[in-house]
C-alpha cells in the first residue's frame, strides 16, 4: 500500500548531492513500533561532514540517506504492543541500532554503543534513514519520553548525551582511586575539569560538569568578547581563550586538572593540553576529526607522563539509553538553574528549506535547529 510521501533532507552520495527529497511516509508495522511527528532536528558537525561525502552511508538498496540524528518528536500513533508511550508524548530517539550478530554481547545487551562487530547502524548516519523529515517510525526500545516543560530545548538531549556517556565512564574509571568528594555528595566536588571547545557539545558538557560539582574551565580559540565566552561565563564556568592565553599560563591559572573533556575535534591542541593533565587524571576524547596529514606529538614524553601519573585516556562515541535518561534529567536541572543561558545555545531555528545554507554554508552560531513542525 502506498502511504504517500513526505519531505526529507538527504544526501545522494552517488551524485554528490544534498537535496530536499520526497521520501515514503513510514508505517507502523510491528506491535512495539510508534509513529512520531518530527518537531525539531538539530544540525551538527557529523551532518556537515556527511554532506562533504567524507562519512555517511545510505541504507542497502537506497541511493540516498535521510539526514538527522538529533531529534525531538511527538507520538501520533502506537502499535498494539506499545506499553510505555501514548499519543501526544514528546520523545527523543537514540541514534544507534544493534548489529545482528549473536556473538556481539554488547548489542545483545542493548549496549550497541559498545558494538564489537562494527555492523551496527545509525539513524541519519549509517545505513538507516534519519529524522530530518516529517514523520518517522521507531520501536519503543529506542525512544525516550521528555517532559513537556523541556519542549523548547529537548533537541539538545542528544548532544548532551555525549557528556553523559563520558561522565558515566569517568565515574567508573575513577573508582580505581579514592576520590574524596567532600560532604556535598556531588561526584565532581573539589575537582577541576577543563572542556576543550565551546560548541554545543562543549557548552552542554560544561553545564553537566558544573551540576556534578566540578570547578569548570572552557579553553577555546576565539578571543573575548564573543557570545560563546559570554554564555560559558554566565553559567559559572570560566572561559579562557587559547588565542590570548598560552597553554603555560592557562595551566598556571587552572592548577591541577582532574578531567579534560575534549569537544573540539582538533588533535593539535588536544595533545598539547594532555601535557598538563594532572596526577591520576582522566582525558576523554569525543571529537571526530577528519583525516589529516600527520603532526608532531611528543610521544615518548607523553607516554612517560601517562604511566608515571596514572592517567587514563578514553575515547567515547554514541550513547546508551541510560545516558539519554540522565541527559533528560540534567536538561531539566539546567533549565531551572540557567534558563536564559540554556535557551541561548539554540542560536537559530529554520524551516527545512534552509537546509543548503545550514549544511553546506559557513558554520554560524552555536546550535542550529530545523523546525519541521510546531
Ligand atoms: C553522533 C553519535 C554517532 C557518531 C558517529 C555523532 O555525531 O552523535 O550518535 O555514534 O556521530 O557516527
Amino acid at each position: 500500500m502506498n502511504n504517500g510521501s513526505m519531505r526529507a533532507v538527504g544526501v545522494i552520495p552517488g551524485r554528490r548531492e544534498v537535496a530536499l527529497l520526497q521520501h515514503a511516509m513510514p508505517r507502523v508495522s510491528g506491535p512495539t513500533e510508534l509513529k512520531v511527528r518530527t518537531l525539531d532536528v538539530g544540525i551538527c558537525g557529523t551532518d556537515r561532514e556527511i554532506c562533504s561525502f567524507a562519512y555517511g552511508t545510505p541504507p542497502d538498496g537506497s541511493d540516498y540517506l535521510v539526514l538527522g540524528h538529533e531529534a525531538l518528536g511527538e507520538v501520533v500513533e502506537t502499535g498494539p504492543g506499545v506499553t510505555k508511550f501514548k499519543t501526544g508524548d514528546l520523545v527523543v530517539p537514540t541514534v544507534r541500532r544493534p548489529c545482528p550478530h549473536d556473538h556481539c554481547p554488547s548489542c545483545r545487551d542493548a549496549r550497541q554503543d559498545f558494538c564489537f562487530t562494527g555492523d551496527f547502524t545509525e539513524r541519519g548516519i549509517k545505513m538507516t534513514h534519519g529524522f530530518m523529515t516529517e514523520y518517522f517510525v521507531e520501536d519503543q526500545a529506542h525512544l525516550n519520553i521528555v517532559p513537556r516543560a523541556l519542549r523548547d530545548v529537548a533537541v539538545l538531549v542528544e548532544p548532551l548525551t555525549v557528556a553523559e556517556k563520558a561522565l558515566a565512564q569517568v565515574w567508573q574509571v575513577q573508582q580505581r582511586l579514592p576520590w574524596n568528594n567532600g560532604s556535598s555528595g556531588l561526584r565532581g566536588a573539589g575537582k577541576t575539569a577543563v572542556v576543550l571547545g565551546a560548541g554545543p557539545v562543549g557548552i552542554l558538557g560544561a553545564m553537566a560538569l558544573l551540576v556534578n560539582g566540578f570547578k569548570t574551565y572552557v579553553y577555546s580559540r576565539s578571543a573575548e568578547p564573543n557570545p560563546k565566552a559570554a554564555l560559558v561565563n554566565s553559567i559559572g564556568a570560566k572561559y579562557i581563550s587559547s588565542a590570548t592565553t598560552s597553554l603555560a599560563d592557562f595551566a598556571r591559572e587552572v592548577g591541577t586538572i582532574d578531567l579534560v573533556y575534549e569537544a573540539l575535534g582538533v588533535a593539535k591542541i588536544s595533545f598539547e593540553v594532555m601535557k598538563v593533565l594532572g596526577l591520576n587524571g582522566v582525558f576523554v576524547f569525543t571529537g571526530i576529526p577528519p583525516h589529516k596529514p600527520a603532526i608532531p606529538v611528543e610521544a615518548d614524553s607523553l607516554m612517560r607522563q601517562v604511566v608515571l601519573m596514572n592517567q587514563a585516556i578514553i575515547g567515547t562515541v554514541n550513547a546508551d539509553r541510560p545516558a539519554f535518561e540522565t541527559a533528560i534529567r540534567d536538561l531539566g536541572t539546567f533549565q531551572e538553574r540557567w534558563p536564559d543561558s540554556l535557551s541561548k545555545i539554540i542560536t537559530g531555528r529554520h524551516p527545512m528549506e534552509n537546509y543548503r545554507e545550514l549544511l553546506l554554508g559557513k558554520a554560524a552560531g552555536i546550535k542550529n535547529v530545523i523546525t519541521v513542525a510546531q
